[in-house]
């Protein structure tokens, strides 16, 4: 069984956003799995984490276009919560930089339950406001 393991419940009822968040969980998957190697992970750990941050902020900026053309009344509590991620997760990745390596599982566990309840919560009211 996979990490983040994909299921029904996350279907927001947008094919866009559904498809992108599908995609993060195969990049926070192989950061997982990466993580778990027991093999000197570093380098691999840095790779991938910059490619999570980056889909994330990609697919974060999506959400973000489709609430501004369908003047989403929540955009701002909605966008806030995007970037409190954006920030958490790069400040991450700096600790990490700097040698501090241990916070990886832990990183994991919080982006876990961060993106479900942001999908089921957050994500699902922005899809039922924008439509499939
Ligand atoms: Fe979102
Ligand atoms: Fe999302």
């Amino acid at each position: 069984m996979k990490f983040f393991e994909w299921s029904p419940k996350f279907a927001t009822g947008n094919e866009d956003i559904d498809y992108q968040h599908q995609a993060l969980f195969d990049k926070a998957n192989s950061l997982y799995d990466m993580v778990n190697s027991g093999a000197e992970m570093r380098l691999g750990v840095e790779i991938i984490l910059e490619q999570l941050i980056e889909y994330t902020d990609y697919h974060f900026k999506t959400e973000e276009k489709f609430m501004t053309d369908s003047h989403y009344a929540d955009f701002e509590q909605h966008k806030a919560m995007h970037d409190a991620l954006r920030k958490q997760v790069i400040d991450f990745q700096t600790k990490f930089k700097s040698g501090d390596a241990d916070l990886s599982q832990e990183l994991i566990t919080f982006l876990k339950s961060w993106l479900t309840s942001h999908i089921q919560q957050t994500d699902t009211k922005l899809a039922k406001h924008i439509g499939h």
